[in-house]
């Protein structure tokens, strides 16, 4: 592929904003396309860093006399927890507003500040995404690999570079969140989550295959969800009535990465791994579609009481005391030949009386595209061409 900038989904939004996302998903290239006017202060040039975490004071003189309503960026904000209550006071003082960058909420929340107390707005960047890619979009690779920038703009390097995001930028920036004060423990979780991609997470079970504590393994998970590095997908209950109680699934936020934190990269690809990085893959952008178009409706799996599944099920309209709640139900599989008997957990939630099913779609790795009484099976290059025109929820 050309190494062309590639135009993103997210737009710039009129007021101040927070923008968090992994590392390498482009925040830094998409501030510097999307902001051309603004003043820039990236807090990894090291000089910049020593004087304004002596003084934040100092951003405001930095800053001069800039109009009403510039923009100021400010990247890699995490350092500093302590700018924000100068961004803060700056809000208030001058009219202007500020992109506040970052890998993740948690550290400027560990850091003492509040979040601006409500006076930004968030938004999340995500790795490309189909829509983003357009023609240079390889399914086989992106199952392969996954949708991080480097890795699909330099597809011979994907292995190098996918190990060093594991082995190098994960594990730095875990130990930068402090509270980890041994690594290794980290490490064997790092690898057993990654092997549970998109299956149903019992932390106390992976404490014990981990041999750490199930609290520490209660704080891993939430590092890699605070830092967006992964997903957990509840279990969708209709009914209020608590059944059984449900293991969430987690879902990595990339296959490729997945992959990498599995320790599976210069390893064949496994058929069922293949399936969970379809998952993986269609899970992402429906988040992708979900942030950008403020559709923000909750994603689900659904389990039926016999065990069959049905990978995503997404809450259109909530449940409100005159109605009951409305749900597209998707069932994603691996194959190139539709089997009929895959929409049986579908047929059956939508003879529910609890819930209106409003769609129901198989999403598939054949060619054609299918319509069998209320239910479409369509092949994921349509699936994904249907969802970005807002045709599914
Ligand atoms: N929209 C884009 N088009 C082309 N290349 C991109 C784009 N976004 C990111 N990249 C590439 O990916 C790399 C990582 O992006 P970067 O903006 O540094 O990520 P982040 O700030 O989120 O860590 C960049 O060096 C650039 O080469
Ligand atoms: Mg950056």
């Amino acid at each position: 592929m050309e190494k062309s900038y590639i135009e993103r989904l997210l737009g710039v939004p009129n007021r101040s904003f927070f923008l968090f996302g992994s590392r390498g998903v482009g925040k830094s290239t998409w501030l510097e396309k999307k902001m051309p006017d603004a003043l820039f202060f990236n807090l990894l040039d090291s000089s910049l860093y020593l004087e304004l975490s002596h003084n934040p004071m100092s951003l405001e003189a930095m800053a001069g006399n800039l109009p009403d309503d510039s923009w100021i960026v400010i990247d890699e904000i995490q350092k500093i927890p302590p700018l924000l209550d100068e961004v803060h006071r700056l809000m208030e003082k001058k009219r202007w507003r500020f992109a506040l960058c970052g890998s993740s909420a948690r550290k400027l929340r560990r850091g003492g500040v509040n979040l601006l107390g409500g006076r930004a707005l968030t938004r999340n960047l995500d790795a490309f995404s189909y829509a983003e890619l357009g023609k240079n979009f390889d399914l086989d690779f992106s199952l392969q690999w996954g949708l991080l920038p480097w890795v699909q703009l330099e597809k011979e390097n994907a292995a190098d570079i996918l190990d060093s995001y594991v082995n190098t930028y994960i594990k730095e920036e875990i130990k930068e969140e402090g509270i980890i004060r041994r690594v290794p423990p980290f490490l064997r979780f790092l690898k057993i989550a990654g092997q549970l991609n998109g299956q149903l997470i019992n932390a106390q079970n992976i404490s014990r295959e981990a041999m750490t504590p199930r609290a520490s393994v209660d704080v891993y998970f939430s590092i890699l969800q605070d830092t967006l590095l992964g997903y957990f997908l509840p279990a969708y209950r209709p009914n209020i009535k608590v059944r059984e109680q449900t293991h969430p699934k987690f879902y990595w936020f990339d296959p490729g990465v997945a992959r990498s934190a599995a320790g599976w990269l210069f390893d064949p690809i496994d058929r069922t791994w293949k399936g969970t990085a379809l998952e993986t893959l269609i899970f992402h952008e429906l988040r992708v579609y979900n942030h950008t178009r403020g559709r923000n409706r909750d994603i689900f799996f659904y389990r039926t009481a016999n065990g069959a599944e049905i990978d995503f099920v997404i809450e259109t309209q909530k449940k409100t005391p005159s109605s009951v709640s409305h749900i597209v139900c998707i069932e994603i599989k691996m194959a190139e030949k539709w089997n009929r008997s895959w929409e049986s957990a579908m047929r059956a939630l939508k003879s529910s009386d609890q819930i209106k099913v409003d769609r129901m779609i198989g999403v598939y790795t054949g060619q054609r595209a299918y319509h069998f009484s209320g239910l479409d099976v369509l092949p994921v290059e349509v699936f994904l061409e249907e969802l970005y025109r807002g045709n599914i929820f």
